[in-house]
């Protein structure tokens, strides 16, 4: 029988007479068909975010029913519920906008409903932050489970995988090397099992950040969504998920500044995605924590790249499974670690890696002493345009590109860039850097991931595959190049972004961690003075709200009354 307090007893919906609430409340459940037995017991909410619009999350039914076995069989009682789902692909503007309307949804849910303890069912790549901000603002003991990655598919002599493939056809296509039947072709080979993208993008990079936080059951990051083991760690999770109702071990003992630390380092040796960076700041963020750019460019120093997936590398996130996992990564990582940090199995970090099988294979995951770089994948820049700072994926670009000063080639938002990157007409050279303005978080496109600007098709046809290319907006996890993303202060705020014309010299140099448009003062004072707002405020609704709360990058893109005062 649900007693007040506890379980289904959580939170009673007030009627003025707690006895009746608590009364109605098992008289509603019990019209579910429950036991009072099974009422009684603790309640182990799952949170479920598959949707019609997610392709990634169309095999959650069975991970669901998985959890459920491992609640059932520890003595729980098991109740999933809807969240907002973030299918990348099928969001407008992008699904950046959408990911703190997400993280509200998942905290309000987990705190208004009666649950001792939650799974979070989440996979593609806005989804997992927005569940782990959710969670940490909540503070109810969770478990992070995966949706995994999905499997790459043999096509015409070759493996293929969502996305790194998509582009890199894409890219031959519009150099006209690939035509329209076979692109068509590859279209329908590009994705074909459930599961989040199986290279190193977002999704899993935030998989493997939520096990290196310690949010996620040892591991579980990489098993491949239609593996077996995916439907054992969903059972475990949920097993996991009764212990933590009767023996609460909550989201603000797993993250702190240390196993953010960990997290990052992490981040750093997989080769992971720019985009991570601004959601870890964002699930940081709602525990009280600040992630400075200035220390992400200590560790990244201090850490080498270990991984060999794609985009910067030649594997697939189910080959770092069968390698190891992300266990081993840890492994290699161990002498950097805090080793001290609580998990969600209720053993330290340095507990579970003494525990593990310790195989692994060495084309995926390299030791630490020979490592694929000695410096790690992401680095942040300062200077002039980039006040605040900017994030360049260095182990996602051309070297040769580090040090070099070029004519700015300037598009002022992204219909014109649509409309001008290909003209025959355009004046542009290889050396010149593509500049995109206002695609930050308040230009209305809500931070795109369109800093991935295409190569102008004349010089890819001339076989230009890299140049220096700049903007306020991010860049799939999936893609590469010398790619300078998230410049803060935007454009659409009256950064110095925003004042970049065509003609200017813009200087990079990646040895000083430097960018700066090298325009006098007094000129830039001039063109500020002149500046106005690019968009109107929305009239109502979530893009008002959105337009009005939306931090910087260096704030995790989050809600200013969303993060841990
Ligand atoms: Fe869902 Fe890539 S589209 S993870």
């Amino acid at each position: 029988m649900a007693t007040k307090g506890k379980g289904l007893g959580k939170g009673l919906t007030n009627y003025g007479d707690p006895a009746f609430s608590l009364y109605l409340r098992r008289s509603f459940a019990k019209s579910m068909g429950y036991s009072s037995e099974m009422l009684g017991r603790p309640v182990v909410g799952i949170a479920d975010s598959k949707s019609g619009f997610n392709n990634c999350h169309r095999h959650f039914p069975e991970l669901i029913e998985a959890v459920k076995r491992g609640v059932l069989g520890a003595g729980g009682l098991p109740i999933e519920f809807p969240t907002v789902s973030l299918g990348e692909v099928f969001l407008s503007p992008t699904s950046m906008m959408f990911r703190n309307l997400m993280s509200i949804d998942v905290e309000e849910m987990i705190r208004a409903q009666p649950m001792d303890s939650v799974v979070l069912i989440g996979g593609c790549d806005k989804t997992v932050p927005a569940q782990l901000m959710g969670a940490a603002s909540a503070d109810l003991p969770a478990v992070q489970l995966l949706a995994g990655p999905m499997m790459p598919t043999s096509f015409h002599g070759e493996r293929l995988g969502a996305c790194t493939d998509c582009r890199r056809f894409w890219a031959m296509h519009r150099a006209g090397k690939v035509d329209e039947k076979g692109i068509e072709e590859v279209e329908g080979n590009l994705a074909t099992t459930a599961g989040t993208c199986a290279v190193m993008g977002t999704a899993s990079t935030m998989a493997s950040i939520a096990e290196a936080l310690g949010m996620a059951l040892p591991g579980t990051a990489a098993i491949p969504a239609v593996h077996a083991d995916r439907l054992r760690a969903a059972e475990a999770s949920g097993a996991r998920a009764v212990e933590l109702a009767k023996n609460p071990l909550r989201p603000s003992q797993i993250i702190t500044a240390k196993s953010v630390e960990n997290a990052t380092r992490v981040l750093l040796a997989i080769g992971g995605s720019t985009n991570a960076i601004i959601h870890l700041t964002a699930i940081a963020g709602r525990a009280g924590i600040r992630v400075d750019l200035n220390k992400l460019n200590e560790w990244s120093d201090s850490t080498p790249v270990l991984v060999d997936l794609k985009p910067t590398g030649q594997y697939y996130m189910s080959d770092l499974y069968a390698a190891g996992g992300v266990g081993a990564v840890l492994r290699e990582l161990k002498p950097l670690l805090h080793l001290d940090c609580m998990t969600v199995a209720g053993i330290t970090l340095g507990e579970r890696l003494e525990h593990e099988p310790t195989w692994v294979d060495r084309a995926v995951v390299l030791p630490l002493a020979q490592p694929l770089s000695d410096q790690g994948g992401l680095v942040a820049l300062f200077g002039s345009l980039a006040p605040n700072g900017a994030i360049l994926k260095r182990s996602a670009a051309d070297p040769k590109l580090f040090e070099k000063e070029g004519r700015a080639i300037v598009f002022s938002n992204l219909d014109d860039l649509s409309a001008r990157i290909d003209d025959p007409n355009l004046d542009v050279t290889a050396d010149d850097f593509l500049v995109l303005q206002n695609a930050g978080p308040k230009s209305g496109y809500a931070m795109p991931e369109a800093g991935y600007l295409p190569i102008p098709a004349k010089l890819a046809r001339a076989g230009v595959k890299d140049m220096v290319r700049m903007s306020d907006a991010r860049m799939s996890g999936t893609a590469y190049g010398t790619i300078v993303l998230h410049i803060s202060p935007e454009s659409a705020a009256g950064g110095p972004l925003a004042l970049v014309k065509n003609g200017d010299r813009i200087r990079i140099s990646v040895k000083k961690r430097s960018i700066d448009l090298l325009v006098p003062p007094e000129e830039l004072q001039k063109r500020k003075a002149a500046w106005k707002p690019p968009v109107e405020m929305p009239k109502r609704g979530y893009a008002q709200l959105y337009m009005k709360h939306v931090l910087q990058a260096e704030d995790g893109c989050d809600f200013d009354f969303l993060r841990k005062a």
